[in-house]
């Protein structure tokens, strides 16, 4: 696992896929800078999700603050509860998180030598946070005595664990007497929203609002590359529907067209983690109670294969009610895995309504929608004296409520970062020559256009032919370097550009190119003039 990490990170960081911020003074953890083809993937990666989500589902796309007043994090429990269990060491001052400590002594303690702690080992682990009160060495040894195994080395200079909340807490205006605080999540702009969203979407449920943007964590201990970093981009979902009706209409849509899919996703979950529900499993169970939660685990699954994640690498795992965030009912994890074990990517929460209601009673603002009944009049019982709660029936044509909240929430950072390993692979019998198979949907160069000779018809030539395909929307590039067209392959194969074209000298003759095919090596003649439409449908997928 470690060679192979270390293989796929020499070839980001040399190639500027990514790099750690401020390298020239020294850099600060959990901060990364993407570099050019970095960049690129990435902005196709949001372009790809927009695509996907916003438009496929019509969904509204709203750009808020990442700088939010304290009033709005407040009322959304962040301020009180986002927080982690920290211990820090009392001789050296180093922070750490709990669980990570409690996972590494997990870790020695299983059979003696490290691993990465499997679903169930985890959720021990969360077990145990939530019911070790006031975690000490001696506690922490005895609950995992209880696991059947032997309790770690005391350690007395690590002090109990505390809450440290996460947030990057700012002040807002000259004078600074206006607390305020990096989002750690872009849910809560969209929250504030709501009544213009319900207004423009013509005052009717169920409908989506999404937004793309960065959110910042005060991590206590960033690690493992762009999986757990201080600033990242979210890309989030909320959708709004009336809590007794989490039914979704497209739901059978996707169960009916995608039927091997599911079976499949369902097989794998047998052979894999039978703890850890795969698609199949996940749907079946969330239909009973909340197709929409399984319509997005759907479509979720749909674009994280669309983007390049191996479906065999995939699951979706339910959360146990201790290791749910503050606001949620049910929750579902997209884990991805990598080689750092299964990682969590996508969080696929129902969020009731809980923001919702904290926010109309901070703001004491009105958040309900209001719903005709389908069957017209009904006799309802109404509140007619709060004093003494008393009840009339009466009729009414329809009622307010305040909305449920289905949240997909994505890491993208991480989904890019496992869809790198996914995606790395060596040539076969030249093990030295990586390259990267990305879906040409997302990777950062459509073409490379190659000049045979590094002579001026050669090159203008290809000149010209990146000219067109560039008007058209396909990022190229051209090498005109004197390498061998074998070395010049191998260069572009390491960024993952899934088309070369080549001018040669039939090129000058009959305007005709060649097309190479990264993933097959495979080759076709074309005309110059058919390049730009074979290459814009081929990169479609
Ligand atoms: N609005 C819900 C929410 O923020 P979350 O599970 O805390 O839920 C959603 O975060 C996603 O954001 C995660 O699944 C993960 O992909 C990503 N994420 C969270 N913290 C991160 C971090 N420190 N670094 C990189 N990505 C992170």
């Amino acid at each position: 696992r470690e060679a192979f990490r270390d293989a796929v990170k020499t070839v980001l960081e040399r190639r500027l896929f990514y790099i750690p911020s401020f390298e020239i003074y020294g850099s600060v953890a959990g901060f990364y800078d993407y570099g050019p083809p970095g960049c690129a993937l990435k902005q196709n990666f949001t372009q790809f999700w927009r695509q996907h989500f916003v438009l496929e589902e019509s969904m509204l796309e709203v750009e808020c603050p990442a700088v939010t007043p304290e009033v709005v994090l407040k009322a959304s429990g962040h301020v009180d509860r986002f927080t982690d269990l920290m211990v820090t060491d009392v001789v050296t001052g180093d922070c750490h998180r709990a669980d990570h400590l409690l996972e590494a002594a997990l870790q020695a303690l299983l059979d003696g030598k490290p691993k990465p702690l499997d679903t169930q080992e985890r959720q021990a682990v969360h077990h145990l946070l939530a019911t070790v009160e006031e975690l000490n060495v001696k506690q922490l040894g005895d609950a995992l005595e209880q696991y059947g195994v032997k309790a770690p080395e005391t350690n007395n200079d690590i002090s109990r664990p505390f809450p440290f909340n996460l947030m990057f807490k700012t002040s807002i205006g000259p004078r600074g007497d206006q607390v305020g605080y990096l989002r750690p999540e872009t849910a809560q702009g969209i929250f504030v929203n709501f009544r213009h969203l319900l207004y423009s979407n013509g005052g009717k449920l169920p409908f989506a609002a999404a937004q793309i943007g960065q959110s910042f964590r005060n991590e206590i201990s960033p690690r493992a590359g762009l999986l757990r970093v201080r600033e990242f981009t979210q890309a989030e979902i909320e959708h709004f529907c009336n809590p007794d009706a989490k039914d979704h209409p497209k739901f059978q849509s996707i169960a009916r067209e995608q039927p091997l899919l599911f079976s499949r996703a369902l097989q794998m979950s047998e052979e894999k983690q039978p703890q850890a529900m795969q698609l199949g499993d996940a749907v079946s169970q969330s239909i009973i109670a909340n197709q929409t939660l399984a319509y997005f685990i759907g479509r979720t699954y749909l674009f994280l294969l669309r983007v390049g994640i191996n479906p065999k690498r995939l699951r979706f795992r339910q959360h146990l009610a201790n290791e749910m965030a503050h606001y949620a009912e049910d929750c579902w994890d997209a884990e991805v895995e990598c080689s750092y074990g299964w990682v969590e990517c996508v969080g696929l929460a129902d969020r009731s309504a809980y923001d919702l209601r904290a926010h109309a009673t901070k703001s004491k603002t009105d958040m309900s929608a209001y719903e005709p009944f389908p069957d017209g009049s009904r006799m309802v019982d109404v509140l007619v004296a709060a004093v003494d709660k008393r009840e009339e029936k009466k009729k009414l044509t329809g009622r307010n409520f305040v909305p449920s909240v289905i949240e997909p929430s994505f890491g993208v950072g991480r989904i890019i970062y496992c869809m790198f390993e996914h995606c790395y692979a060596t040539r076969k019998g030249d093990e030295k020559r990586s390259l990267f198979h990305f879906k040409p949907i997302v990777a950062p160069v459509k073409a490379t256009v190659f000049p045979l000779f590094a002579q001026p018809t050669f090159i203008d030539q290809a000149q010209a032919v990146a000219a067109l395909l560039t008007a058209a929307g396909l990022s190229t590039i051209v090498d005109s370097t004197g390498a061998s067209i074998g070395k010049r392959y191998a260069r572009t194969d390491e960024i993952g550009v899934p088309f070369a074209v080549t001018v040669d000298h039939q090129t000058l003759e009959d305007s005709t190119v060649t097309v190479r095919d990264r993933d097959s090596t495979t080759q076709v003649r074309v005309p110059i003039a058919e390049v730009q439409a074979l290459l814009t449908e081929l990169v479609k997928g």
